[in-house]
């Protein structure tokens, strides 16, 4: 019998991947592109969505040639993506209209201020479960129908599309120009600000509110289902799955129960907690978001904190101060020192999300002496993300009336095993980590391969689940008190910035 596998395509925030995985969940073989990060003026953060396109048209068959495979052996396609990021184009030409805006960009934030002001918070949570942020997509549709001329109007008559990245690249994917599909999925249409959070369809209010016209916004399908062929690079493959990221993440560290967990430590951190059919609306700055939803069951919500800077920190930190050369060095120098010497980093570069939702907040470091060192700060740098992520699993316990019992840890970060331990220390919980690091393309591969039957349930992707690390806490309580006590305090110096 010939193997087969399924093929996952990641397209994240610096890089697209694509990924072979056999039926163990293990992984085959990897093609991997990064694109080009365009910051025209500050706070502004874009992508050319045909490069993007393109690096999908050269990994796909680099993927396929080094395991030797040939389309007849794929299973299905699986699609993650980076979420939020804004894409508009022209269906009659497949030509973008200017670049893509994405999600770390805060060009929209004197009209997100406007929004808090009036309707208000409220009136948001209430129907898409998301507070007013720079960081979701209806914002920055209504911003390029104010700058661009005519723009409004042709995606009134659908000359114009507006899609998140997943939605851009199966629209080329099953034929473009030539009657590409243009769809979306519930995790990916619950970050635009405009879908109705219960019903998980268009809301006809949020529409009216941010201007957006019906006819330039995808048809909202399941996460796992079969869509259309990839006719345009994979004749008579299927694509079967699509989900944002984060929600991949989720799906490949198979936290299918309610109140399993994970945190995926990249340039962002994001935790996400399933909370099951239910849709549990936060009290605590958290955002309802979809989980996943297969075709023919009940939607699966999540709550999700999302962190904007952790991984990023870093960068800054090796690449702004020169402190380190690679980032993993971070690791070794924060090593030279026992503890923090009293000093706190709030990273606040463009405000802070979850659970403060304060776009005004501006970053700090305080309780400097003579006596810090670079290890001080890389120590401060690195506790910034344990912090962070302490902030956000008080708020989902505290929402979730759960307590969160172990936190599956995965992404770029992890690697850090310095950090592994303060998480632990910091939340008092153990952290886990898995076999397979690659938790978003391998969800996107879970949720595409159930599609097909390929897996045949949720307990046997369970089953592929292994553990490669555990880091169990070893804190004294009143040290993890006091210092939890000092961050809050920096983060409050952090809010008060502005005013
Ligand atoms: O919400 C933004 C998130 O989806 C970005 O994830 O891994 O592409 O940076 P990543």
């Amino acid at each position: 019998m010939v193997d087969r596998y399924v093929m996952s395509i990641d397209q994240g925030t610096t890089s697209t991947r694509c990924i072979l995985f056999d039926h163990r969940g293990r992984l085959c073989s990897v093609a991997q592109r990064e694109h080009q990060q365009h910051f025209p003026k500050p706070g502004w953060v874009e992508h050319d969505a045909v490069e993007i396109w393109r690096n999908v048209q050269r990994i796909v068959p680099e993927a396929m040639e080094s395991a030797g495979v040939d389309a007849a052996q794929i299973a299905a396609i699986g699609i993650a993506n980076q979420r939020e990021t804004t894409v508009l184009w022209d269906p009659r030409t497949g030509v973008p209209v200017g670049r893509a805006i994405v999600w770390q960009d805060t060009r929209t934030a004197p009209l997100v201020d406007t929004l808090r002001d009036r309707p208000g918070d409220e009136f948001f949570l209430d129907r898409c479960g998301l507070p007013p942020s720079t960081y979701f997509s209806a914002p920055r549709i209504r911003w390029l129908f104010e700058k661009t001329p005519d723009l409004e109007r042709r995606a009134r008559a659908g000359e114009v599309l507006f899609g998140t990245v997943e939605s851009w690249l199966i629209w080329n994917l099953t034929g473009g120009r030539d009657g590409g599909l243009h769809i979306t999925d519930p995790t990916n249409a619950s970050r635009t600000m405009l879908v109705n959070i219960r019903t998980l369809t268009w809301d006809p209010e949020l529409l009216d509110f941010f201007g957006v016209p019906r006819a330039m916004l995808p048809e909202i399908r399941s996460s796992a289902e079969s869509y259309g062929e990839a006719r345009a690079l994979l004749p008579g493959v299927r694509i079967t799955a699509a989900l944002g990221d984060q929600q991949a993440a989720l799906f490949g560290q198979t936290c299918f129960s309610p109140g399993e967990a994970k945190c995926t430590y990249g340039t962002g951190s994001f935790l996400l907690m399933n909370t099951g059919t239910d849709l549990v609306r936060s009290r605590h700055g958290l955002l309802t978001t979809v989980a996943y939803r297969i075709a023919g069951q009940p939607t699966v919500y999540a709550l999700e904190g999302p962190m904007a800077v952790t991984g990023s920190l870093v960068q800054w930190f090796r690449d702004r101060l020169g402190m380190i050369s690679t980032a993993p060095e971070i690791e070794t120098l924060a090593r030279t020192v026992e503890d923090n010497g009293g000093c706190y980093i709030v990273p606040a570069f463009s405000g802070l999300f979850a659970p403060h939702w304060r776009s005004d907040a501006r970053g700090v470091v305080v309780g400097l002496t003579s006596y810090i060192t670079k290890g001080h700060l890389a120590r401060a740098v690195l506790e910034a993300t344990a912090w962070q992520t302490r902030e956000v699993v008080d708020a989902m316990n505290a929402d979730s009336g759960l307590a969160l019992k172990q936190l599956k840890a995965d992404g770029g970060m992890t690697s850090d095993h310095l950090l592994m331990q303060m998480l632990a220390d910091v939340l008092d919980v153990p952290v886990v980590r898995p076999l397979v690091a690659e938790t978003v393309s391998l969800g996107a591969a879970y949720a595409a391969g159930l599609a097909v039957g390929y897996w045949s349930d949720l307990e046997v992707l369970r089953g592929n689940w292994h553990r490669a690390g555990q880091w169990l806490p070893a804190m004294d309580p009143e040290r993890r008190a006091g210092e939890y006590e000092s961050w809050q305090r920096a983060v409050q110096r952090s809010l008060d910035w502005v005013r």
